[in-house]
């Protein structure tokens, strides 16, 4: 299928293997569209190392995704730096002349924490980048849609947190929930100019954020990562827990003319899981 032949699209937090936005790249151009792969490219300050996309990382996700077959750049974007935001919207128009689809998938979900432990700082930092930084994207990307005049797409990855509380994970429950606000009250102002704002909202995937959720879970319960992970398969109707596919296919569809009127919508992909 190519739904998206000559579509350009900005996706962020996107330049770690087997994450949720590499398969997104990946369906994007498998589609058709020219991408541009997007990452915070060095740990900030408060992050730690090993839990963020680097630079390096970034351009091994590139050179793969370039085997594929596509059109595709690396650019540097840490999403909570506004003018950064601009520069990546600029990158994109100056590589391949429009920009037609933000994804807004960069996020933090690592840092678990009973809430009355829970540090300002860290509160400040999911919200900063799950939340502030889709706003700020949008903000970016809609103005050069709407100069563009063809209408566009944006796409942000939510979560079943974004519809249902989650333990140890207050700030990232509340930075989900507050991008289905976002989501709703964009596509509010954005549908006179044809351009569609819709959420997804994937259950657990074992990506790199993913597992590391399962380990302080299953630590908590006394169980091993299998054990819980089985758990969990019990609780989710349709028998396994999320791919990154799942989510990159409702992507390309929410991105896709079968779409076109399809705005303000926060889609479960969870496997019956969450039905909100
Ligand atoms: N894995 C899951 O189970 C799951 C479920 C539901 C939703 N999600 C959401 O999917 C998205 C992708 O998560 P993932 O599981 O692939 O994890 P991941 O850690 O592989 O991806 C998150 C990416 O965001 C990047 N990032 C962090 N801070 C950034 C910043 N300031 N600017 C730009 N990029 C930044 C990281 O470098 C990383 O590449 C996230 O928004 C996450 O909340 C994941």
């Amino acid at each position: 299928m190519q739904r998206l032949r000559g579509k350009v699209a900005l996706v962020t937090g996107a330049g770690r293997r087997k994450g949720l936005g590499e398969a997104i790249c990946r369906r994007l151009l498998a589609e058709g569209a020219k991408v541009v792969v997007s990452d915070i490219g060095a740990p900030a300050a408060n992050l730690a190392a090993d839990r963020i996309g680097t630079n390096a990382e970034m351009q091994a996700v590139v050179d793969d995704l370039r085997r594929g077959g596509g059109e595709v750049i690396a650019c540097t974007l840490d999403v909570r730096d506004e003018a950064q935001v601009e520069s990546a919207v600029a990158t994109a128009v100056a590589e391949f002349g429009a920009l037609d689809i933000l994804v807004n998938n960069a996020g933090i979900g690592f840092l678990m924490e009973p809430l009355i432990e829970m540090p300002k700082d860290r509160w400040q930092t999911v919200l900063e980048v799950n939340l502030m930084g889709a706003f700020l994207c949008s903000k970016h990307a809609a103005r050069r849609m709407i100069a563009q005049g063809n209408g566009g797409r944006i796409v942000n990855i939510a979560s079943v947190a974004a519809k249902s509380g989650s333990m140890h994970l207050a700030a990232y429950a509340a930075s989900k929930h507050g991008m289905v606000g976002l989501t709703r009250s964009a596509a509010l102002e954005l549908g006179a100019h044809r351009i569609t704002v819709n959420a997804v909202c994937p259950n657990h995937v074992t990506t790199g954020l993913g597992a590391l959720q399962n380990e302080y879970r299953s630590k908590q319960r006394g169980q091993t990562v299998d054990e819980y992970l089985a758990e969990m398969r019990g609780r989710i109707p349709l028998g396994r827990v999320g791919l990154a596919e799942d989510t990159a296919k409702a992507v390309a569809f929410l991105c896709s003319d079968e779409a076109q009127y399809v705005t303000g919508e926060a889609m479960n992909v969870s496997g019956g899981q969450e039905m909100h």
